[in-house]
């Protein structure tokens, strides 16, 4: 597939389990915990592909593999497209709390700098305004903050690296339900503009249907259906998938 911007064929990924401090070694207890099974899925161009699964299924675990975050795996994930940028669920806690707004951009600059991106300073505002914030944001501390307005600022750290692929993990779930549609919204309008492709994780299954085109389902770390949104969801093929539509009220 040529228009892809991310391929990922047959990946299984495990965590070493902890070892303990009992000083014997009986081997048992210190193997490696498998988080990912065989998962193979590939991202268009300008796509939204959702992921759904309960909580543990290994939805984060992916992200890391596709940035590369310390994670071992098997098998391949190809990039079709420049480093992508992720997006956290919590605002709070991806913030440097000592460190102003105008600092975490000029940062996030740097780093799209070093993979050889232009660092022009003039983004910053432009960035700023682009995600809802004016110039004045640019001296705030997260403490100054509410949580919508920090995840604006997290989405620009993002954007003003100008990635071709977005990892969104569960990135409205820490967020009051009116704060959740305004940067909905706000995802949708730079998707557009910027003209992205987002791998978006939730476990709101209203969310996904609203915002993506295709979905993929995880049930303890495998792909256990895949296919465009309204067709998995209006006609589920596999019991978990209708297990977590009928949870849906
Ligand atoms: N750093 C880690 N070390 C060991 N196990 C982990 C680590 N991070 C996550 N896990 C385990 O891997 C599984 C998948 O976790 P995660 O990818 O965070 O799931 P999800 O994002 O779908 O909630 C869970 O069983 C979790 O406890
Ligand atoms: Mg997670």
């Amino acid at each position: 597939m040529t228009d892809s911007v991310l391929e990922v064929r047959h990946v299984s990924s495990y965590y070493k389990k902890a070892r303990r401090f009992s000083g014997t070694h009986s081997g048992f207890g210190e193997r490696d915990m498998q988080v990912l099974r065989d998962v193979t899925f590939s991202i268009q161009k300008g796509e939204t592909l959702g992921l759904v699964g309960e909580s543990g299924s290994g939805k984060t675990t992916l992200c890391r593999a596709v940035l590369g975050l310390g994670m071992d795996y098997e098998g391949e994930i190809i990039h079709h497209t420049d480093h992508p940028q992720m997006v956290f669920q919590d605002p709070y806690s991806s913030l440097n709390p000592v460190r102003t707004v105008g600092w975490t951009l000029r940062e996030a600059l740097r780093a799209g700098e070093r993979r050889g991106k232009r660092a022009d300073r003039t983004l910053v505002p432009e960035i700023l305004e682009q995600v809802g914030l004016s110039e004045e944001y640019i001296d705030r501390y997260p403490y100054e903050l509410s949580g919508g307005q920090r995840q604006r600022v997290c989405i620009a750290a993002a954007m003003i690296q100008q990635p071709q692929l977005v990892l969104l993990d569960e990135p409205v779930s820490a967020l009051d339900v009116t704060v959740q549609a305004q940067i909905l919204r706000l995802l949708v309008r730079l998707k557009e503009e910027f003209r992205l492709s987002y791998l978006f994780i939730s476990h709101d299954l209203n969310v996904i249907y609203q915002i993506c085109d295709r979905v993929l389902v995880m049930k303890q770390g495998e792909i256990v259906e895949s296919g465009d949104v309204r067709q998995v969801f209006e006609e589920p093929q596999h019991d978990y998938t209708k297990m977590l539509l009928a949870a849906v009220d």
